[in-house]
């Protein structure tokens, strides 16, 4: 029998148009598998979304070992259910129960395992954040794949955030120069942007993302029961991204993102009014720098609640849409040399914003960064003819009715010196993403002269 993934077909919209993926659509009305087919290369792979996502991952395997890697937040929470649809052996299944990691370990598992049953080398649980996209954990996964014995046939399982997909698959790309690697995203920014691909990196202490590759995972396996326990604030990184999506591509999809998430305050009023409360003080405390960031932490903190995302209704529908529109986007340019950059949107100002204060997740996470970013390149794209009347008071009502705050007035001196060490800033000048309209993002080129006067006048 063809392995399921192979015969998995889809039409332009995303929607199946061979046999065992419309029966997989059909079971539970819920499962959908989009096919990544990227530009002049035969290698393809399925993108499935809904809660039986997972049950893909035997198929997968096959007979193929693999390691997991983690961190610890997702380790605790959802590590059993993992294991679960692994299918591993009791032995093993017995071993990981009795494993309570603190925060930096690896398991490695007995090397004869029952056979017909998946076979799991190591367990390696990294610290959660972005400080663990660095070349010490690396290094380290590179030792527990040496103790472990990864093969070229075998295949590593990235299971987390956008930093473990990152981290994980960049150790995959360069692990005996490349091994296959699965996405099994957790957070909603990992699965409607960074599970979806193939950018992979980590970070140097001279700044992000720069050590990095382009590989593509073999399956990305998106199960929304995982985005329940995500705290509130990640959960709106995600949804800051998806707007971005929309904006840049999909007009019909941002009254979609609103239908589901502007709930998200009437859910939880109490923890919402707490947060834009917040969310107003970062603002002006990031131009201002004066309450230590121990205090707005612990305020923070209070807004950590998580909601039931899995059970809205159109949520598999939703998160097939904006994935879908990462997918156009990648198959038609890989390697950012033309569309692809359009993802960038609000991130020039947003990175700045997020650098200015540190990469302090506690002072400004990143989609909150991308929030303002977006919000002050319309506002500027607008007032200078490049965006259609009204695109910018749709933008920052949607960013509001979801939560988000109503971006300060931008001081570019303040930012100026972080928007230069972009790495789209060079020597000819700065490429920066704009919407003409709601749904059409488009590259502007901006000399590098010229780039003072465009966010100051
Ligand atoms: N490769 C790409 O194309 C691409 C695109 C965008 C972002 N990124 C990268 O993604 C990273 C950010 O991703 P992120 O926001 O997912 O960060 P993250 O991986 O740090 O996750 C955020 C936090 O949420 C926790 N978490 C994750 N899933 C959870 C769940 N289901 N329940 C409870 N807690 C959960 C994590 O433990 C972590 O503490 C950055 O490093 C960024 O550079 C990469
Ligand atoms: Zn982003």
């Amino acid at each position: 029998m063809k392995p399921l993934q192979e015969e998995a077909m889809v039409d332009a919209a995303g929607n199946a148009t061979s046999g065992v993926a419309k029966n997989l659509q059909k079971t539970g009305g819920e499962h959908s598998v989009l096919q990544m087919q990227l530009k002049g290369q035969d290698h393809h792979y399925d993108i499935h979304i809904g809660p039986q996502a997972l049950s893909q991952l035997p198929l997968l395997l096959g007979a193929r070992r693999c390691a997991i890697v983690t961190d610890d937040v997702v380790w605790a929470l959802h590590g059993k259910t993992l294991c679960g649809a692994l299918g591993l052996s009791r032995v093993v299944m017995s071993q990981l129960e009795g494993w309570k990691p603190v925060s930096d370990e690896t398991l490695h598992l007995p090397q004869a395992q029952d056979e017909g049953s998946i076979q799991l080398l190591s367990v390696s649980v990294v610290p959660n954040g972005e400080a663990s996209k660095n070349m010490d954990q690396l290094s380290r996964l590179y030792k527990d794949f040496v103790k472990g014995g990864l093969t070229r046939r075998d295949m590593v399982i990235a299971f987390g955030g956008g930093v473990i997909g990152d981290l994980a698959g960049y150790v995959a790309a360069t692990w005996l120069r490349g091994v296959d690697f699965i996405q099994v995203p957790t957070s909603l920014l990992a699965m409607v942007d960074s599970s979806v691909g193939g950018k992979v990196a980590i970070d140097l202490p001279e700044g992000k993302n720069l050590v990095g590759a382009f590989h593509q995972p073999k399956a990305v396996l998106v199960d929304p029961r995982f985005l329940d326990t995500l705290p509130r604030r990640q959960l709106r990184d995600g949804i800051a991204e998806m707007v971005k999506a929309a904006m840049i591509r999909d007009e019909a999809l941002l009254p979609m993102i609103l239908e589901q998430f502007s709930d998200l305050s009437g859910a939880s009023a109490a923890a919402s009014e707490i947060d834009s409360e917040m969310a107003s003080e970062i603002a002006s405390e990031m131009v201002s720098q004066t309450t230590p960031a121990a205090d707005v932490a612990s305020r923070q903190n209070k807004s950590q609640t998580t909601l039931s995302i899995s059970s809205m209704p159109e949520i598999n529908k939703l998160l097939k849409r904006a994935i879908n529109i990462k997918k156009i986007v990648v198959e038609s340019d890989e390697k950012e040399i033309g569309d692809r950059k359009l993802l960038n949107f609000g991130h020039t100002l947003g990175h700045a914003a997020e650098s200015r204060v540190g990469y302090n997740p506690e002072l400004m996470t990143h989609g909150e960064g991308v929030a303002f970013g977006m919000q002050w390149i319309t506002r500027i794209s607008e007032k200078k003819g490049l965006s259609e009347p009204g695109t910018s008071a749709l933008l920052e009502s949607a960013l509001a009715q979801l939560g988000f705050e109503i971006a300060p007035l931008l001081d570019f001196s303040s930012l100026k010196n972080w928007v230069l060490r972009d790495k789209k800033m060079t020597e000819k000048g700065l490429e920066v993403i704009l919407i003409r309209k709601a749904g059409e993002g488009y590259v502007y080129s901006l000399a590098a002269g010229d780039v003072d006067d465009f966010f100051n006048k």
